[in-house]
Order: C-alpha cells, then sequence, then structure tokens
C-alpha cells in the first residue's frame, strides 16, 4: 500500500470514529442524526478550544461560525417577507401573496438556542415560517430578541414580550389582515421557553385585551431547579443537546459567571429559602410512570443563598414557567406540546402537561418516541398540524 492510500485509511478510520455515535434502535434515520451532529460537535470543540485557550467566550465562536446559516428576508412566488420591528424589536414578517378570502390566522414564532444562539434568518426557521404562511394562508411573525452572552435575562423575555404585545394591538393586526380571534404563540427549546413564558405574562396583563388561540410549545425548557431529572439522568451525553450544553445554556442566561452553572450540574444551586418551589418541578409526582421508570426521587440538596441573591432570575417565574402557581395557569390559552423522548429537556414538557391537566385544562401532548432534541426544530411538518387544527375555526 503506496502511502497515500494509508493517509486515507487513516483519515476514513477517523471520520468514522468521530461521526459513529452508538443510538437507540428505534431512532428514525439514525445516519442523519449522526451527520448532523457531527459539525455540532465540531464546532463545539473548536468553541471549546478557543474558550480553553482564551480567545474567546464559548458562545461568541459559536454564534460566529452558526452565523452563515442566515438568508435575507426574500420574498417568493407565493409570500411577501419582511424585516421591521416591533416596539423596537426587529422580527421577519411573512404574509401570504394570495388575495385574502377573510382575515387570516396569525402565529407568532420565537426561535431556539437557548438564549444565547439562533436568528429568525435563519435557513431553517426563515423556511418553516415561510411555509407555514403559504401552507395555512397564515400571517407568520418570526421574532428576534437580544442574546446571551451580551445580554441576560430578563432582556430575552422583555424583547419578545414587548414585540408580542404591539402585534396584539388591533390596529397592528389590522394593517396585517389578521383575525384576532386567531393568533397563537409558538417556539422551539428556548423560543419554547420564551412562548410559555410570554403566555403566562399576558394572563396578567391589563393593558392587552386580545387574547391569544393557542399556544404551542416544540421541546420547551421551562425550568432550572431540578437538573437531576430521569430524562438528564438518561441522557446526559444524547447527541444534538447534552446536559453540560443545556446547564451551559441555562446559566448564560442569567449571568457568564461560571459558578451558576457549577452549583446547577451538581444540582446545588437552589437554596433553602426557595424549597417550597421544589413542588413545582417534583418529578416524583409530576411524570408519569412511563417516564419515571424505576428511577428514585432525590430531593435537591440546598446550595447557599448567595447565587440566588446575585442571579435571582432563575428562580422567575418568566425564565421558569413550571413555577407558576394555579391562579396564573388558569387564564392560559388552549396548549399544545410537544416532546421527544430522547431529549433532556423531555420531562420539562411532560411536567407542565401535568400541571395544566391538574388544573382541569384539554391539553394536548405530541409525544415522538424516535426523535432526540432540534429534529423538528425549523421541519415545519408537526407545527403545521397544530396550527391548522387550532388555528382555523373562529371560536
Ligand atoms: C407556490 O405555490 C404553488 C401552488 O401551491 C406551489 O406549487 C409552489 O411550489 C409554491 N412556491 C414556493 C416557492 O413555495
Ligand atoms: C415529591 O413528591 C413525592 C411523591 O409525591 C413526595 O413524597 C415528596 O415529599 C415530594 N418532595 C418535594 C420536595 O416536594
Amino acid at each position: 500500500m503506496g502511502r497515500k492510500t494509508i493517509l486515507f485509511l487513516i483519515i476514513g478510520v477517523l471520520w468514522g470514529y468521530y461521526i459513529y455515535i452508538p443510538l437507540p434502535d428505534n431512532i428514525e434515520e439514525p445516519w442523519k442524526v449522526m451527520q448532523t451532529n457531527t459539525p455540532v460537535n465540531i464546532i463545539t470543540n473548536v468553541a471549546l478550544f478557543a474558550e480553553l485557550l482564551g480567545i474567546s467566550h464559548f458562545i461568541d465562536t459559536l454564534h460566529f461560525l452558526m452565523s452563515f446559516q442566515d438568508v435575507p428576508p426574500t420574498s417568493d412566488e407565493n409570500v411577501t417577507v419582511l424585516e421591521t420591528t416591533f416596539n423596537k424589536v426587529p422580527v421577519r414578517v411573512y404574509v401570504p401573496k394570495r388575495k385574502a378570502e377573510m382575515l387570516r390566522r396569525g402565529l407568532f414564532y420565537i426561535h431556539g438556542g437557548g438564549w444565547c444562539l439562533g436568528d429568525a434568518a435563519f435557513f431553517n426557521y426563515d423556511f418553516m415560517s415561510r411555509r407555514t404562511a403559504d401552507r395555512l394562508d397564515a400571517v407568520v411573525v418570526s421574532t428576534n430578541y437580544r442574546l446571551a452572552p451580551k445580554y441576560h435575562f430578563p432582556n430575552q423575555f422583555e424583547d419578545v414580550y414587548n414585540a408580542l404585545k404591539w402585534f396584539l394591538h388591533q390596529d397592528v393586526l389590522e394593517i396585517y389582515g389578521v383575525d384576532p380571534e386567531r393568533v397563537g404563540v409558538s417556539g422551539d427549546s428556548a423560543g419554547g421557553n420564551l412562548a410559555a413564558a410570554v403566555a403566562q405574562q399576558l394572563t396578567e396583563d391589563p393593558d392587552v385585551k386580545i387574547k391569544l388561540k393557542i399556544q404551542s410549545l416544540i421541546y420547551p425548557a421551562l425550568q432550572t431547579l431540578d437538573m437531576d431529572l430521569p430524562s438528564y439522568r438518561e441522557l446526559p451525553q444524547f447527541p444534538m443537546l447534552t446536559k453540560q450544553f443545556m446547564v451551559r445554556f441555562w446559566s448564560e442566561y442569567f449571568t457568564t459567571d461560571r459558578s451558576l452553572e457549577k452549583a446547577m450540574l451538581l444540582n446545588q444551586h437552589v437554596p433553602v429559602e426557595a424549597k417550597h418551589l421544589f413542588k413545582f418541578v417534583n418529578w416524583s409526582s409530576l411524570l408519569p410512570e412511563k417516564f419515571k421508570k424505576r428511577h428514585s426521587y432525590n430531593s435537591p440538596t440546598h446550595g447557599n443563598s448567595d447565587l440566588a441573591k446575585k442571579y435571582p432570575g432563575f428562580l422567575d417565574v418568566r425564565a421558569a414557567p413550571l413555577l407558576a402557581d394555579d391562579n396564573k395557569l388558569s387564564g392560559l390559552p388552549r396548549s399544545y406540546v410537544i416532546t421527544c423522548q430522547y431529549d433532556v429537556l423531555r420531562d420539562d414538557g411532560v411536567m407542565y402537561v401535568t400541571r395544566l391537566r391538574n388544573h382541569g385544562f384539554k391539553i394536548f401532548l405530541q409525544h415522538y418516541e424516535s426523535m432526540c432534541h432540534w429534529d423538528l426544530s425549523g421541519s415545519g411538518y408537526p407545527t403545521y398540524q397544530t396550527y391548522q387544527n387550532w388555528l382555523h375555526t373562529r371560536t
């Protein structure tokens, strides 16, 4: 064998080693997951390395490497795409070109990316918004918001809330030809977190007269208190979103101080003064048997109260919608929650469904047995169905 052949063999083996990850049998398209995960792995490793060398913040490197997915706001034959601001917050609006027979549905969409990454301009989000607008004859508003590490909670929440409030004005809806009785909010991952949070906040806002018809939460992150749920225990290293990165994203939402992240990884960040909140995230009582399996519940151990004093955001209901009391839940619109089996955030979504059901809500949980985190972000397929079913009638 020549030297070149040997070199190619080595590269081939290394690539195979790098890309190959053992996955459960029922994952629908294992090679697709591996192929998406490989670049994710490579860029996160580059970002971790750059941080280790003190060259740049982990998130800044990721942000830079991911910005190449942006596409311009280009209208096509069916949809007019424009960029504007709602209450100073930049949004992309997708309006169907065909003549409207009546007022249209409106969908306010919030992208994911751990409160640190992502953009309405990402190819997959742009694609999804365009498709949703076209297929459902809906006006889609895809919002941006300020991101960590430059901005922390509550900036992300406030940007999204301000933009949504702007959209929910009668005269703004009129400009876009949207039916005030058929407006929904949706988002995936951190966007699902923000969607749940703004939907709760709206229920208590006397300024907003127009109510949401639905909320549709796609594998939302909903709580920071217990980082030892069965889904975190079972899937700490699962491709696309490991526990390590989820905890990093959570802590970056509140601060760049890494001591919060360290405490969260040990599940020792909640002070004893906040122990009354554990009942809202108690998976032992909120998860169905199917998800509890044989795991035994350990109440999280308490940390000192300094972290919660410095970064009270992680105990704030606007960051962790599972902490809402029953009063706050009672005003929510119809809800649709999507969870995936192979996702550390799975149990957050399932627990929220239990809480809403306990409260007497009819709520639709779509649990995908063979999917993992990020599988649906920007794909559109399951989301159309939701919006179609729930935004089509005027009741
Ligand atoms: C526009 O709509 C037509 C008719 O539904 C469809 O065939 C075409 O593919 C659409 N174009 C785009 C760019 O989506
Ligand atoms: C959690 O729920 C279990 C079972 O319902 C209960 O025994 C336990 O006391 C609860 N713990 C907390 C901290 O709420």
